[in-house]
């Protein structure tokens, strides 16, 4: 494990096999339809490289970078589009995919957003789910995993930036964020 971590939360062949799991639901569930995967830069990326693989149907892929105003407002639950979608998604069947819900303002914000621009459907397919922290309501129609209230990282989650790149989740040593159970650092 990496040093700053106190504990490997989720290994990889966990995730690999929550991940395949996933994608077999989707893909049944979306039988002879086609769907757009949105995912929320940049937290969910390496759970979206891996799940897409796992789906069978025809999948189109679009992403948005989001950010909430000023630096200690994240609780404030106002969320600025730093990049939109590409292109319309009138019509469309479409997934959003995060890497974790934790307050529930960031989704909710964005699944508003997007269902006032007539798609077909709207669902959400988030890899962990941390409902002590919970601030919005949001209903997760995939989840990976429901974790409890500790600072994990890895698999696409970051402390400043960092982590990103772990194959694994792991909970974060309280003594590199200097304790204090969260996972918003933005
Ligand atoms: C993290 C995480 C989710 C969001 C969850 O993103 O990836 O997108 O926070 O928090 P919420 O439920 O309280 O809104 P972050 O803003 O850290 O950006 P990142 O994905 O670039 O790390
Ligand atoms: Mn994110
Ligand atoms: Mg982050």
């Amino acid at each position: 494990m990496h040093p700053d971590g106190e504990k490997i939360l989720l290994t990889e062949e966990q995730i690999k096999l929550q991940v395949t799991k996933l994608g077999r639901q989707i893909s049944q569930d979306y039988a002879n339809k086609e769907i757009l995967v949105v995912g929320i830069l940049k937290g969910a990326m390496v759970f979206l490289a891996d799940l897409v693989r796992k789906i069978t149907i025809p999948t189109y892929f679009d992403f948005v970078a989001v950010s909430s105003y000023g630096s200690s407002t994240k609780s404030s639950g106002v969320v600025r589009i730093l990049k939109d979608l590409d292109r319309s998604i009138q019509g469309r069947h479409i997934l959003i995919v995060e890497d974790i819900i934790d307050s529930g303002l960031t989704l909710n914000y964005l699944s508003d957003n997007l269902s006032s621009r007539g798609p077909a459907s709207i669902k959400l397919c988030a890899l962990l789910d941390k409902p002590s922290r919970r601030i919005e309501p949001v209903n997760i129609d995939y989840c990976g995993f429901t974790i409890p209230d500790e600072f994990v990282v890895g698999y696409g989650l970051d402390y400043n930036e960092r982590y990103r790149n772990l194959p694994y989740i792991m909970i974060l040593s309280p003594k590199i964020y200097g304790g204090g159970k969260q996972n918003v650092t933005a």
